[in-house]
């Protein structure tokens, strides 16, 4: 996998990604705003576990954000069973250094889309908590629309919060 965008370059992530993966990735800042499955403190071993799993799975649905040579950030989407089989939940982070320059909000238009061609999906969606306001703004920038609000749906670091969820539905962007 390898889009060229404006502002970065979504690809597959390399064994060669495991010190800027744990440098870039070791940040409360980011932690906070994601599932507990990501690692806090985020040491060199869990960078060389993520890319060593990620590389294995089939398909391919978690993508390194790349600037330069430099993978920044990550971007992934879950592709559920059974009926739910259509729809996928995306999520991303990118590095602090990076924020404000458009690049997730690129990157999230990219990988919704090829999602959708790759997949046959009708539908992507996100469920950030209802304090990341940054987020839901890439989201309403990628042409996601707000849904719901999934009230006291989440705790994280011991605060019961809400989840806004935001989708993507194919449909209302086909332009034939
Ligand atoms: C949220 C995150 C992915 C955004 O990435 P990014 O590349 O900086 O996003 P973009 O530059 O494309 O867009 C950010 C938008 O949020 C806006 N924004 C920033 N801080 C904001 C705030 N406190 N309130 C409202 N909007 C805010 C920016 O102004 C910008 O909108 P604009 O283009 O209309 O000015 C990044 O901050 C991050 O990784 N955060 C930590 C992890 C995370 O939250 N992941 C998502 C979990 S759902």
């Amino acid at each position: 996998m390898h889009l060229a965008l404006a502002t970065c370059v979504v690809r597959s992530w390399r064994a060669t990604d495991v010190d800027s993966l744990a440098r870039h990735a070791d940040n409360r800042k980011i932690w906070i705003n994601l599932r507990d499955a990501f690692p806090h403190p985020y040491t060199k071993r869990d960078a060389r576990e993520f890319i060593r799993a990620t590389r294995r799975r089939s398909p391919e649905t978690f993508f390194a954000i790349a600037v330069g040579e430099e993978a920044v950030g990550g971007i992934g989407f879950v592709l559920h069973p059974d009926v739910e089989r259509v729809s996928a939940e995306i999520g991303y982070w990118l590095a602090e250094p990076f924020w404000g320059r458009g690049i997730v909000t690129d990157a999230l238009v990219a990988v919704t889309g090829h999602a959708i061609e790759t997949y046959h999906l009708t539908r992507l969606y996100a469920v950030p908590f209802a304090w990341n306001s940054p987020s839901c703004r890439v989201l309403e920038k990628a042409g996601y629309l707000l849904e719901a609000r999934l009230r006291n749906s989440a705790i994280k670091d011991g605060q019961l919060t809400d989840q806004l969820q935001y989708a993507f539905v194919a449909a209302d962007h086909r332009t034939s």
